[in-house]
């Protein structure tokens, strides 16, 4: 994909002007690098009041033919992805491209030999096996609608998003291999199933080989393969046909479905997971997240698949068998673009250096960054330690509604500031806003917000577009925003300050305090709580919830029981680093809770309280501190 890159600064500077003067000249140029069944017969059609944003309207593909059938022709042999296993011991695996292709078209078949078709939602609820890299693809290539859901949620939020979206079919595995953790994900699967009418059947993956019970609609993937050969030519789908839907977490209990759509993502992913990484051929390109969450699905499977490159799939932790893993698979696989968060960052960095410094890192070309802001003591670790200062470090700024990265440097061909994401891709309009909606310019602090749309921006919330309206349009019409702050400086680099909503990052996932409140007041003894951020110098952020209990509960009791409960509802990810005891919640005469001040309280930022006069009973405030 040659004609997708930006190899100078001078061809990054083209591309910006062509893509402010021109923007759909622009993004029909890296269009027409795909493979399309049909051409569109229109590039763009937008209103951000409605909302509504299509992007090369009528045009007919499939990802998968873009991903896989037309490397066949180039590379067939050529290493597609690389599977790194859980246990070191255990073989890597190097699948080609035709081996890939063949795979998710036998995949596919089984997915259609027992029922699903254009337009089905299937949900994958899997460990970071190949099988699962291959499911996201066969889906995508009969058009039936991806919803992966990542396997460390707990059965409560796999049964709510395969109700949310319907599903018919679950996708997942006797187990899964974490480090020295195994997940039962059967088991898990069965209590979610409890409560799914719309599932007709599980397939099931065996990866850990561990006992699990079986259903009636049960069936083991290896053998429903068996049944099927792997001739399953590519459904065509209009552009705007949905892709996927992948859930993140809001402001509310309700998970958002965001629903990406065909086209528009394959060109953005590529494109951009060509000119951020500057992938060259021949290189090994390594994300570590997982494909339960956006990044895993744009810079896992799509963009490097699209591209041609040979991407790795890793099934463990940073953490196993020893805090030297990433490096030592680095190492292994000669790996030349290396993708992390700033959260593993901060936990590597606390471990000997000895421990990245006995591994060869001398194949790596460029570092990344993803998730969260990253702290300047984590870049210069970062740049000094693994890059040997000898590494673009790329800071991307993305959102699992954006679909792929949007503001970033690109690997030594912009110029990289710490801890500032830098520069909007070309094609991609970032403005700051105040308060009141209006654009300010220059050196400032603002409210990040988006004037145009670009072809990866998800279309709507799966069955709820009123929703998507009000979260992402209302706030400042006439703007896609994204509920991030940011600085901006006199070159016009961006830095991300963080949330300006109740969502929390924790360890780079995205938590909504709603949803870990309702799973607080659902215990007995729990009349209200309410859920803030502190910063944590491992995990970016944790939480500290403040709880309120209808009686006299023996409070360390009550704490695991909560922690317990919240892992039990929504998963471990989500369990509160604090809970605190409290008789009451600072509030304002109309009854809202001040999540402000609960915020600085947490922080232990007693000075910075401001005026609590005005609260309905400012004396908890006290009583908060005193027991903190
Ligand atoms: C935050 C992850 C600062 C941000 C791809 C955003 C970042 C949210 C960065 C989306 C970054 C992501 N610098 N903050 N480089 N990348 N964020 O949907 O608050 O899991 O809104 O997508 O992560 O998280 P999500």
């Amino acid at each position: 994909m040659e004609g997708l890159s930006y190899r100078s600064i001078a061809d990054y500077t083209k591309a910006k002007e062509q893509a402010s003067a021109q923007p759909e000249v622009f993004w029909e140029n890296i269009a027409n690098q795909f493979e399309w069944y049909e051409k569109w017969d229109k590039v763009l059609e937008y209103d951000f009041h409605t909302p509504k944003v299509s992007w090369f309207l009528g045009g007919k593909l499939n990802i998968t033919e873009n991903c896989l059938d037309r490397h066949l022709k180039t590379q067939p042999d050529k290493t597609a992805i690389i599977f790194e296993p859980n246990d070191p011991n255990d073989a890597a695996q190097h699948i080609s491209y035709s081996e890939l292709h063949s795979r998710v078209c036998r995949a596919a078949n089984m997915l259609k030999a027992n029922g699903a078709k254009k337009g089905d939602r299937i949900c994958i609820y899997m460990p970071m096996t190949p099988e699962l890299a291959i499911a996201v693809l066969a889906c995508a290539r009969i058009g039936a609608i991806h919803s992966v859901v990542f396997a460390g949620f707990s059965a409560t939020a796999l049964a709510a998003r395969i109700n949310d979206a319907e599903c018919s079919i679950l996708l997942t595995a006797d187990g899964g291999f974490r480090g020295a953790k195994v997940t039962p994900l059967k088991d898990i699967a069965d209590e979610a199933l409890t409560s799914c009418p719309s599932i007709n059947n599980c397939i099931v993956l065996k990866r850990t080989g561990q006992d699990v019970s079986w259903n009636n609609m049960d069936l083991w993937w290896h053998e429903e393969l068996e049944k099927v050969n792997d001739n399953c030519p590519a459904e065509v789908m209009d552009s705007e046909d949905p892709l996927f839907i992948l859930y993140t977490s809001g402001s509310t209990g309700k998970p958002k479905g965001m629903v990406h759509s065909c086209g528009g993502y394959m060109v953005y992913t590529a494109y951009s997971f060509q000119n951020v990484f500057q992938y060259q051929k021949g290189d090994v390109y390594w994300c570590t997240a997982d494909i339960g969450w956006i990044t895993g699905h744009s810079y896992i499977v799509y963009g490097p698949l699209a591209v041609g490159a040979t991407t790795v799939m890793f099934e463990g932790v940073p953490s196993y068998p020893d805090y030297g893993r990433f490096w030592e698979v680095c190492a292994k696989h000669k790996v030349n673009q290396f993708y992390t968060a700033p959260t593993a960052i901060r936990a590597l960095q606390k471990h000997p250096v000895e421990l990245v410094n006995k591994h060869d890192l001398s194949s790596l070309k460029v570092l990344g960054s993803v998730g969260e802001p990253i702290n300047a003591e984590a870049w210069h670790w970062y740049d000094k330690h693994v890059g040997k200062h000898n590494c673009p470090i790329v800071d991307t700024w993305w959102q699992t509604e954006t679909g792929g990265i949007l503001i970033t440097s690109l690997a030594g061909v912009t110029p990289q500031k710490p801890t500032y994401a830098t520069l909007p891709m070309p094609g991609v309009q970032v403005v700051l806003l105040d308060n009141e909606g209006n654009e300010i310019e220059g050196e400032t602090e603002g409210i990040l917000a988006i004037k145009h749309p670009w072809p990866s921006i998800a279309r709507t919330i799966w069955g709820d577009h009123e929703r998507y309206k009000n979260v992402y349009f209302s706030a400042y019409p006439g703007y896609y925003f994204p509920g991030d702050g940011a600085l901006r400086d006199a070159e016009g680099n961006f830095r991300i300050t963080g949330r300006v909503d109740d969502v929390v990052i924790v360890s780079g996932h995205n938590l909504g305090t709603a949803p870990i409140e309702n799973a607080l007041n659902a215990h007995e003894s729990v009349v209200e709580s309410a859920v803030v951020g502190f910063p944590h110098d491992v995990k970016g952020n944790a939480l500290h919830a403040f709880v309120i209990p209808n009686a006299k509960v023996e409070s360390n009791k009550l704490t695991d029981e909560l922690r317990a409960l919240v892992s039990k509802t929504i998963g471990p990810i989500a369990k509160p680093d604090r809970i605190q005891v409290v008789s009451g919640l600072p509030k304002t005469r109309s009854g809202k809770i001040m999540r402000r001040i609960l915020r600085k309280l947490a922080s232990g930022e007693y000075d910075q309280l401001g005026d609590v006069s005005t609260l309905l009973n400012p004396e908890i405030i006290e009583e908060i501190k005193r027991n903190s």
